[in-house]
């Protein structure tokens, strides 16, 4: 389905989504990558195309990144760190340049979100109303830390020296040369989300944005140019997970790798840094539960439900794609977000009406397919959806499923499309000892009327995140993060810069 589309039928889809003349923008020429302040092709010279998941369509050709552009990057990287003016820019500077980049990233609000849209399918509407608000305030909230990188000074006893004394702090610093691979779902945001606090740290950065959905960090990448992000301090390589992401993973003078993505490619990063110990932080897969109490507002409970699960098309590792549901309100509430899944306009990205695109890719397309087919062969009902929609472009159909329990694929595994499995309990205890089997801890939510109850359920799940009343609400200021096999370390909020730093003792006598 990956249409062979000339670059004249590539061109002409372009036309239609109008953006600035930039290099990395939205425009039919090969992109480059950037290295070291250069925009430069891969050292092979070979490029592979990004698709407009609406149609199978590409949209145009990326540098194919490969081990010796790592290199180089990773070069440039340590240089800028070594040497470079970055690190001893003074914090001021560096929160004025932070900011500089929230608001050119602002400015170009619309341009970003029409490439974001082009690229990923997402509708427009929500990468301007969401992706795009959350990235630039997440450069501003990490450009106020830059003067707060505080230490400590410690009394300290030292009991083996009667009558000596010390005076001893600490300080943080930077962990020096980090790579970062992200994934993508929300391919600029989660570039926010890793070069912001990085860069609030002086760190220096090898950026490998997914294969799938390059074009917004590239030209992002211009905007730390413009913002005066010194050369080498941010390295943007595009290419594929096995060749360049597992080079920058094994990289030796890579200090410290931060990943978004499957679990499965977690643990393979977490191999890789073992060889010389590099520092790891994992943002990985969840199976996330939303428990509806039957004293909750049943029809906030509703639409929180589907937006838990269905927006940005369930591509979402936070998603909230087991849906338990109190005995009383089970067919009120699985009635209502059926309802809701039959309402939701689906197409493409950029008809102003779309509520839900497509896909990402091919593969999304038929990973999702296989876990609806796998729902029914394992006794699933389907009450809505089910399947592919059209058969141009990666569509499917909001889904909602009954019958299903622990054990079957659809109920264990995560799905990632806009797929739930509604579950009927008849008391939370029934329920917690099947989330402790949950191998994910992301995410989890409880609707309830009852205060007490819902600090007690929060405090029982174990996940990094529990929305009450509410789901998928996120801030620059909360941490976000995985308990069990849905991650190591928290993106966002104070806890983001433990990630990027390291504590120096220094110990004087006096
Ligand atoms: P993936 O984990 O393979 O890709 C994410 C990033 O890792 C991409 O930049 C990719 O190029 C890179 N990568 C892949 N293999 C690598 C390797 N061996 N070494 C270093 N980097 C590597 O995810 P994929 O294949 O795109 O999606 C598969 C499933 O992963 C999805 O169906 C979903 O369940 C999950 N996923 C979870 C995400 C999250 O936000 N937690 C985001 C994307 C996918
Ligand atoms: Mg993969």
């Amino acid at each position: 389905m990956k249409s062979k589309s000339t670059a004249k039928a590539a061109s002409k889809r372009i036309t239609s989504h109008p953006s600035t003349a930039s290099t990395n923008g939205n425009s039919p020429k090969p992109k480059k990558m950037l290295i070291g302040g250069r925009w430069v092709s891969a050292a092979s010279g070979k490029t592979f195309p990004t698709y407009n998941p609406a149609t199978g369509e590409i949209i145009c050709q990326i540098p194919e990144g490969d081990r010796p552009d790592i290199d180089a990057a990773v070069r440039s990287a340590r240089n800028a760190f070594e040497n470079g003016p970055w690190r001893r820019m003074s914090p001021s500077d560096r929160g004025k340049t932070l900011w500089r980049l929230a608001d050119l990233l602002e400015k170009h609000t619309e341009e970003f979100a029409r490439l974001e849209s082009l690229d990923n399918g997402k509708p427009l509407a929500v990468a301007r109303g969401a992706d795009l608000p959350l990235a630039v305030d997440l450069f501003r909230y990490m450009a106020g830390w830059c003067t707060k990188m505080l230490g400590n000074t410690i009394p300290i006893s030292v009991p083996y020296a009667p009558g000596e004394r010390f005076h001893a702090y600490t300080v943080r610093e930077p962990i020096g040369v980090v790579g970062q691979i992200i994934p993508w779902n929300f391919p600029l945001l989660m570039a926010a989300w890793k070069l912001g606090p990085a860069l609030a740290t002086s760190c220096t950065v090898v950026l490998k944005p997914a294969e799938q959905t390059p074009l917004t960090a590239l030209r992002l990448g211009e905007l730390i140019q413009e913002a005066g992000i010194p050369d080498g301090v941010v390295n943007i390589i595009t290419g594929f997970g096995e060749t360049a992401g597992a080079a920058l993973a094994a990289h030796p003078d890579v200090d410290k790798i931060a990943f978004t993505g499957s679990t499965e490619v977690g643990k393979i990063i977490v191999r890789a840094a073992a060889i010389d110990l590099k520092k790891v932080s994992l943002e990985l897969g969840g199976k996330s539960p939303n428990i509806i109490l039957a004293d909750a507002d049943i029809d906030s409970a509703i639409a929180g439900a589907a937006n838990a699960i269905f927006f940005n098309h369930g591509q979402c590792c936070c998603a909230g794609s087991r849906l338990y549901i109190q005995n009383k309100h089970f067919d009120k509430v699985v009635d209502g977000i059926a309802s809701a899944a039959r309402k939701i306009k689906v197409g493409p990205g950029d008809r102003p009406d779309t509520e839900m695109g497509p896909l990402v890719s091919e593969e999304q397309l038929h990973r999702v397919l296989g876990y609806m087919r796998a729902g029914d062969k394992e006794g699933a009902k389907t009450v809505v959806g089910g399947g592919r929609l059209g058969d141009s472009g990666y569509f499917v159909k909001p889904t909602v499923l009954t019958n299903t329990k622990p054990g079957m694929k659809v109920m264990d595994e995560e799905i990632f499309g806009p797929v739930v499995c509604a579950i009927p309990f008849n008391q939370v205890e029934d329920i917690l000892p099947i989330e402790s089997d949950n191998v994910y801890g992301l995410a989890a939510a409880v609707w309830t009327r009852d205060i007490s109850k819902a600090h007690r359920i929060a405090s029982e799940l174990r996940a990094g995140t529990v929305w009450v009343n509410c789901y998928n609400i996120f801030d620059s200021a909360l941490p976000f993060g995985g308990y069990k096999q849905s991650g190591w370390g928290r993106e966002m909020g104070a806890e983001v810069l433990d990630l990027y730093t390291q504590t120096k003792a220094v110990c004087v006598r006096l």
